[in-house]
């Protein structure tokens, strides 16, 4: 198996300084290996996006934001940040839902922040995710059918929206689904869209605790299209040894 078209997403959370930009040299150097077909996308904080495009330019990597206000352009939102100041800086992605915003953001709030992003032509990566709790009282196809579809509600063309599989309870924690588990619940992710006449060529993702030592077990997982990845990916060595290990 090759790693082609699959997608390696950073996030980078809370973390990074002005320094960080020189951290993304050895990732540019291998983005750039000839046949390399993987798509590698960083998400800075805020304050990295602009270094981190400026950085980015002449390779393939492409850059994009956490989080993004309700409202797609300019308003009186103290300390927000609009999906049009994302475009503005070069960003061409957006987390969305992802489980560390939840508690501000119900799934309301994250339908009107994927319809602010798409309206400034932004690419979605709409997480979602059962907690621990969803997962022992056998509701996790509830919670991410719901989140899907209230997530998604009255979006016509899913086509930059990408779906990230992130089980709240292997963020940072070291702990993956079983590939059983893993398996059925995207291919469940994946039947959900279709049956609602969404999107059927969505791109799905997992995320939760991805590093160098779990990659292989997870590329055999089919119907992956790529992978959302927190601390392992702030450290370019790691972050280059995880998609190495990606290729067969
Ligand atoms: P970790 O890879 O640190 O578990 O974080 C996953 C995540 O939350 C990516 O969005």
């Amino acid at each position: 198996m090759t790693n082609n078209n699959i997608y390696f997403i950073a996030n980078w959370k809370m973390f990074g300084s002005t320094k960080s930009v020189n951290s993304l040299n050895k990732v540019i150097s291998y983005s750039k290996i000839k046949k390399l077909k993987a798509k590698i996308i960083y998400c800075p904080p805020y304050t990295l996006i602009k270094s981190f495009v400026n950085k980015t330019k002449n390779s393939n990597i492409e850059i994009g934001a956490q989080d993004c206000h309700v409202q797609p352009k300019y308003g009186p939102f103290t300390g927000a940040i609009s999906s049009k100041m994302i475009k503005d800086l070069g960003g061409k992605f957006v987390i969305i839902g992802h489980s560390e915003t939840r508690l501000e953001n119900d799934n309301k709030k994250i339908n009107s922040k994927i319809k602010s992003a798409l309206d400034e032509k932004l690419n979605v990566i709409l997480c979602i995710g059962e907690k621990l709790i969803d997962k022992k009282k056998n509701k996790t196809k509830f919670v991410l059918r719901k989140q899907l579809l209230q997530g998604l509600k009255n979006l016509k063309n899913l086509s930059k929206v990408i779906i990230a599989y992130e089980p709240v309870w292997s963020i940072g924690t070291g702990i993956i689904p079983t590939e059983n588990d893993l398996k059925k619940n995207i291919r469940f992710i994946r039947n959900t869209l279709k049956i609602s006449k969404k999107f059927t060529k969505s791109k799905i993702l997992y995320g939760g605790s991805v590093n160098p030592k779990n990659i292989k077990n997870l590329m055999r997982i089919d119907n992956i299209d790529g992978f959302l990845i927190g601390g392992a990916s702030t450290n370019e060595k790691i972050f280059i040894d995880i998609m190495k290990k990606s290729i067969n």
